[in-house]
């Protein structure tokens, strides 16, 4: 399945992490439109799964019933199928019970999972570092890579992100979700633009309000830059990412880190969480973590770098320069949440075509647009045709619908951004050759609103048109 569906508002995961992810990380990262994952080790017993899984699932049922369906992430369960895990069989028991939509499996073969999620149409991925492992997870059945590349938080891959995405899809047109320092949305744009489909943000969330890390944790990661960082296997027996002043805060020191490695353990029934509660992990993307925010916030900044970087991707793509040099934050399609008028005279805001209007206006990079608003309640014509309908119904669907396109630009900035849309297709005939002129304002959460006054005849003052959207999901 390639396909954005597992995370309608940015094609990200926050990714499982030990001791760091729990059901709080998990839904407030569903709740903010991307995928929520956690590692089952992270609960000491399969009671204790079962508990978080019911708390998952209960807590995305109440979200549903708070904000539409279509905008909630999907949650993930993070596997070890590692040989050395005993508990697996009965974590798979409650994958099967919870069938969360997909599962990742790291440390071991995806085999043991791929029956079991496939049975209730669940999808597996597999964690892996190198080509040679994905070949061998291809072959076990998977429908996703999780491919770790070098700057990766925890157990760090040593690939390059461009090199390992190439290679991979030489032999896999699944989806490809790519991690390992990437922690903004200049980041996400380059994922996607180098093949993948997804990106794995681990580090980025460890410094929000819902993540189980310490405090002490989190404003280390404020507090530190990419050169703050060791990549050792002495630690875990597999190599992996540490930030140095924790590791001197542990009387370890960062530059002699070659102390023969421990035997890999990863048997979820004993624990491991010692070496990883006092010894703090962090990826390459640690210098882009300036404060510790909840995680809705950290996914609206993505969001809103994310268009920045398309913009300038396009900018610097010859022959694709967008509309305008400056960044363009209108790029891209946006759906109708409300058009109202206000007259400014105290009387509540009047919804010309009714409050479960609908719509869809689209920016292109090379310089057009696109709007299309139509009334929730439209009839359809009777008949096979326009032509046969009778001329009321004809009349009742020209009414009904609004639409016009051609090219457009932007002028001023900031608060007095205004986007100016010279008509040259519309419903109405009179539109063509108009230049419709709108302020732009995007607010904290996204929402894009466009107002124009409009002159009323026979009353002092304008009314004010003001239609919002907000960005379209795929
Ligand atoms: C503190 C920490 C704990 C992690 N624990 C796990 C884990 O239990 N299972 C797993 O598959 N990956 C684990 N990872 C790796 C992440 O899932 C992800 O691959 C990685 O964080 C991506 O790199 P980034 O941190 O640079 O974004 C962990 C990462 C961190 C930072």
């Amino acid at each position: 399945m390639k396909t954005n569906a597992l995370a309608p508002r940015l094609p990200v995961f926050a990714a499982p992490m030990f001791l760091v992810s729990g059901p709080e990380l998990v839904l407030a990262a569903c709740r903010a439109g991307i995928v929520g994952a956690f590692p089952t080790p992270n609960t000491r017993t399969p009671e204790q799964l079962e508990d978080w899984m019911r708390q998952i699932t209960q807590g995305l049922a109440q979200l549903r019933d708070e904000q539409p369906a279509d905008t909630l992430g999907a949650w993930c369960a993070n596997l070890v199928t590692h040989r050395s895990n005993a508990r697996l069989p009965e974590d798979l028991k409650l994958v099967q019970k919870y069938r969360p939509p997909v599962v990742v499996t790291a440390l071991g073969s995806p085999k043991p999972a791929v029956e079991v999620v496939h049975s209730y149409g669940g999808l597996v991925f597999a964690d892996v570092t190198s080509p040679t492992l994905a070949r061998k997870a291809v072959e076990a059945g998977v429908d996703g890579l999780a491919c770790i590349c070098s700057g990766a938080g925890g157990h760090t891959g040593s690939i390059s992100p461009f090199a390992f995405v190439s290679a991979v899809r030489e032999f896999f047109d699944g989806t490809i979700v790519l991690g390992g320092g990437i922690s903004d949305g200049w980041g996400l744009a380059g994922a996607l633009a180098c093949g993948a489909d997804y990106v794995y943000m681990g580090t980025r969330f460890v410094a929000t309000r819902e993540s189980m890390a310490q405090q002490a944790y989190k404003q280390m990661l404020v507090d530190s830059t990419l050169e703050d960082l060791v990549v050792s296997a002495a630690i875990t027996g597999t190599p992996a990412s540490w930030l140095r002043p924790s590791l001197l805060a542990n009387g370890i020191d960062p530059d002699d880190v070659s102390s023969p490695a421990p035997t890999r353990n990863y048997n979820s029934l004993e624990n491991p969480a010692k070496r990883w509660a006092q010894l703090w992990a962090a990826g390459q993307g640690v210098g882009a973590i300036h404060a510790v925010e909840p995680v809705g916030a950290v996914v609206d900044r993505i969001e809103q770098e994310f268009h920045a970087a398309r913009t300038h991707l396009s900018r610097c793509t010859p022959g694709a320069g967008p509309v305008n040099p400056d960044d363009n934050p209108l790029l891209g399609s946006w759906t109708l949440l409300a058009w109202e008028i206000d007259y400014g005279d105290g009387r509540p805001p009047v919804h010309p075509f009714g409050e479960g209007a609908t719509g869809l206006i689209v920016y292109s990079s090379d310089g057009y647009m696109s709007a299309a608003i139509s009334r929730a309640d439209r009839a359809p014509l009777e008949g096979a045709s326009v032509r046969q309908a009778p001329v009321a119904q004809r009349l009742g669907a020209f009414e009904s619908h609004f639409h016009y396109a051609g090219r457009y630009r932007l002028e001023g900035a900031g608060a007095s951004l205004r986007v100016v849309h010279e008509v040259q297709q519309a419903l109405n005939p009179n539109f063509v050759g108009s230049q419709q002129q709108r302020h732009v304002h995007i607010s904290a959460d996204g929402v894009l609103t466009l107002s124009a006054s409009e002159a009323v005849p026979g009353q002092a003052s304008p009314r004010q048109h003001r239609l919002r959207w907000r960005r379209a999901t795929a």
